[in-house]
């Protein structure tokens, strides 16, 4: 049975809590104005400025150690990390991305939410209405990456754009404004419906013709093959889903978080913490993606949640989130090695292309610190 239901939970958790604050506390001066990178170099973070998409897990870090801590010990750093999304936006700095989402959620919203800052409330609406140019009208979709008319990316939708969608259902609440919510669901239901597998299993990314609507067929980028499960494509399912399901209230959502669900259960290896292509189990040399374990924890805890009490399921997922929460802490994060600055140790990036394997991922030690607060307190979610 695991150290969290042994009854050891708040002690537990608070123990892991604190090592994360540590972490975070001695790295304020390093990341006081850049930020981590999307992956560590020999478990080491070199700092960079404000240009990639992961840019924002940084400060989605502050706003987490902020609210859990109940300090005002990151509020400097939050503070410049805010000015920094708000130059970046203003000067349209590497924004041809549908990670404007992740970007302005856990900057914009995040303040917007934790310090009632109404510039951060218009700042999140501006990235909104810059979210919505890659939005196509005949397929249905968000463009996820480059030029609209760049022939590789045309056209190309991929899954992870689910975590992306709450800027756009933020966006409409705000303002009152449909548009941004029809784009966010018809984008949902195009992922449900040609991302998914008949089988529970997903694409990375699929084509659509821009000219016709008509969708093409799927490919992968960072999985292992165009017909494998790439193991956070599959994570970001499951957490997206039950987000889609929780702003449009369409229960086919929740129907399709449930059996990505299932897929990635069944194939955890004995240990929880899942391959970096689902491909892979026990037994195999290839290395795990912490990072999606994390989002697993994440994305698991949110559906229990949504589903009905008398759903025998929400057990099976609260129990595998505290199996995967309990591996992560007790064999991959950084406790056993105090020259590195992230969190979580043996994620996966991007195997194929050979960048960032076995390393720190910054989106991974952003859920891992999330997992944690949602498991010690109640917290609203800034997706
Ligand atoms: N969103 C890109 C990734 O998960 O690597």
């Amino acid at each position: 049975m695991s150290n969290v239901k042994k009854g050891k939970d708040k002690e537990w958790l608070e123990a892991q809590l604190d090592f994360c604050y540590e972490k975070i506390r001695a790295n304020l001066k390093t990341f006081a104005t850049l930020v981590p990178p999307a992956a560590s170099c020999n478990q080491i973070y070199q700092p960079e400025g404000n240009t990639d998409w992961t840019a924002s897990f940084w400060v989605g870090q502050l706003f987490l150690a902020k609210e859990g801590t109940r300090t005002n010990d990151f509020d400097q750093v939050i503070e410049n990390q805010i000015a920094s999304f708000q130059n970046r936006l203003d000067q349209k700095i590497e924004l041809e991305t549908h990670d404007i989402g992740f970007l302005y959620i856990l900057s914009a919203i995040a303040d917007y939410q934790v310090n009632a800052h109404q510039s951060s409330r218009e700042m999140a609406i501006k990235a909104a209405d810059l979210l919505m140019t890659r939005y196509n009208e005949k397929a249905h979709i968000i463009q996820a990456w480059g030029d609209l008319n760049a022939p590789e990316q045309r056209g190309r939708m991929i899954i992870d754009c689910l975590l992306n969608l709450p800027l756009l259902y933020f966006a409409s609440r705000e303002t009152g404004d449909k548009k941004y919510y029809k784009a966010a669901y018809l984008h949902a239901k195009q992922t449900q419906k040609y991302i998914v597998r008949d089988n529970a299993t997903t694409y990375h990314t699929y084509y659509f013709d821009t000219e016709t609507g008509q969708a093409k067929y799927g490919k992968t980028q960072q999985g292992y093959s165009d017909d494998s499960c790439w193991a956070r494509g599959q994570t970001w399912g499951i957490y997206g889903f039950t987000l889609s399901y929780l702003y449009t209230g369409d229960t086919s959502f929740i129907e399709t978080a449930i059996r990505v669900a299932d897929y990635f259960i069944e194939r955890l290896p004995k240990d929880n913490v899942p391959y970096w292509d689902l491909i892979f189990n026990d037994g195999s040399n290839e290395e795990r993606d912490s990072s999606s374990g994390a989002i697993a924890v994440c994305g698991l805890l949110e559906l229990a949640k949504a589903l009905p009490l008398s759903n025998p399921k929400r057990e099976i997922y609260q129990a595998t989130a505290l199996a995967i929460i309990e591996s992560l802490a007790t064999n991959y994060t950084t406790k056993n090695l105090p020259e590195s600055n992230g969190l979580l140790l043996h994620g996966v990036y991007d195997k194929k292309s050979n960048t960032g394997v076995d390393e720190c991922m910054s989106w991974g030690d952003y859920y891992y610190l999330e997992a944690l607060i949602r498991l010690n307190q109640s917290w609203q979610s800034y997706f």
